[in-house]
């Protein structure tokens, strides 16, 4: 009998919030602190490991914040992102759209292009070598003020023929993305498009202000408008898509645990879900390992999983005709796996 798991990395996927940085994994953290000689404050690998005992989204931004200081040169930022592109080709991953964090390395010197430089080369390459397409989206981070992301969106227009969207990141609770309204709109008169992390640890009020002050396409994580039944109704009708990161929200104490997650209640809600990774390198697991979490744990049916994938297409920034065509792709997959199901 196939397994879950064959179904699962058949499907065609998309993959809507992941921060390259949070791809980062022990290994190449230390062996790229030897080749720049970077003192980590960790002396190997294990105890690197032994720091991702998180409790919440800032003792996590600490040590990952930390880490992207071994990130220096345009072949770091390559290494990173192919190594992570050739694991998302391996799970059937056939669109990413990928955050990374521009003020993280401009603030330790590191040239805005440089990182764009090293991202863009293995996109390109994912692009040749695995018909894998993307968008790449930048992240202001919102506990730093409104005015150093109108700097920064200034050099997001320098490289906007390769960047798509911007988007809002860090910690969330005190900075609302009202804070922000103005440099989203700015971003928004130069045609990029939009998103925010909003209601991971903050409230649902910050979900509303990301809808009717930034005009986001979509809300990342999204996971506390359970709170506002008004709301739930809304993203509903109006379709817009969360980027949920279940083992992440375990992993930060939005939930305890994985068999609390109320992913499986906004999906029969109508809401148009998605399963993402988030900092895959240090909330132990990838998109495969996240959907595995969340089907075992809440029990989706082939069909659940099937609809799962569908939303990461319809949520993401691909055009008509290519969500057309995956569409069709995960029709096909899911229908096998009835039929192989009833035979
Ligand atoms: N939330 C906020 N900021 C982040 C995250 C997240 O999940 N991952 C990386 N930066
Ligand atoms: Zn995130």
């Amino acid at each position: 009998m196939r397994s879950r798991e064959a179904y699962i990395r058949a499907l065609p996927k998309a993959e809507l919030h992941l921060h390259i940085e949070g791809t980062l994994e022990p290994e190449l953290a230390v062996r790229l602190a030897r080749k720049h000689g970077v003192a980590l404050p960790y002396a190997d690998v294990e105890q690197l490991r032994a720091a991702y005992a998180f409790t919440d989204l800032q003792s996590f931004l600490d040590v990952y914040y930390a880490l992207a200081d071994v990130l220096r040169d345009a072949d770091d930022f390559y290494e990173l992102a192919l190594s992570y592109l050739q694991r998302a080709r391996d799970e059937g991953i056939v669109h990413v759209e990928i955050f990374f964090d521009p003020q993280t390395h401009t603030a330790r010197g590191i040239p805005f292009g440089t990182v764009v430089e090293g991202l863009h080369r293995a996109l390109g390459e994912a692009q040749r070598r695995f018909a894998m397409t993307h968008r790449l989206i930048a992240c202001f981070l919102r506990d730093q003020s409104a005015a150093e992301a109108m700097r920064t969106l200034a050099e997001v227009l320098e490289y906007r023929d390769v960047i798509a969207a911007v988007g809002l990141d860090s910690a969330e609770v005190g900075h609302p993305p009202s804070k922000f309204a103005e440099v989203f709109a700015h971003a928004r008169r130069h045609g990029l498009l939009t998103v925010a992390h909003a209601g991971e640890e903050g409230p649902p009020e910050y979900i509303r202000e990301a809808l009717d002050l930034l005009a986001v396409q979509r809300i990342d994580h999204g996971v506390r408008c359970e709170e506002d039944p008004e709301l739930v109704r809304r993203l509903a009708r109006e379709q817009i898509a969360l980027t949920v990161c279940p083992l992440s929200n375990v992993k930060l104490g939005v939930f305890a645990r994985i068999e609390q997650h109320n992913l499986k209640r906004l999906l029969e809600a109508g809401l148009r879900v998605t399963v993402n990774s988030d900092d895959p390198a240090y909330f132990g697991g990838y998109l495969l390992e996240n959907y595995l979490a969340v089907e075992r744990a809440l029990g989706l049916s082939s069909a659940q999983l099937a609809t799962l994938a569908r939303n990461s297409i319809a949520g993401s920034f691909l055009d008509a005709a290519a969500k057309q065509r995956w569409l069709a792709a995960i029709d096909d997959c899911a229908n096998a796996e009835a039929r192989r199901a009833g035979a």
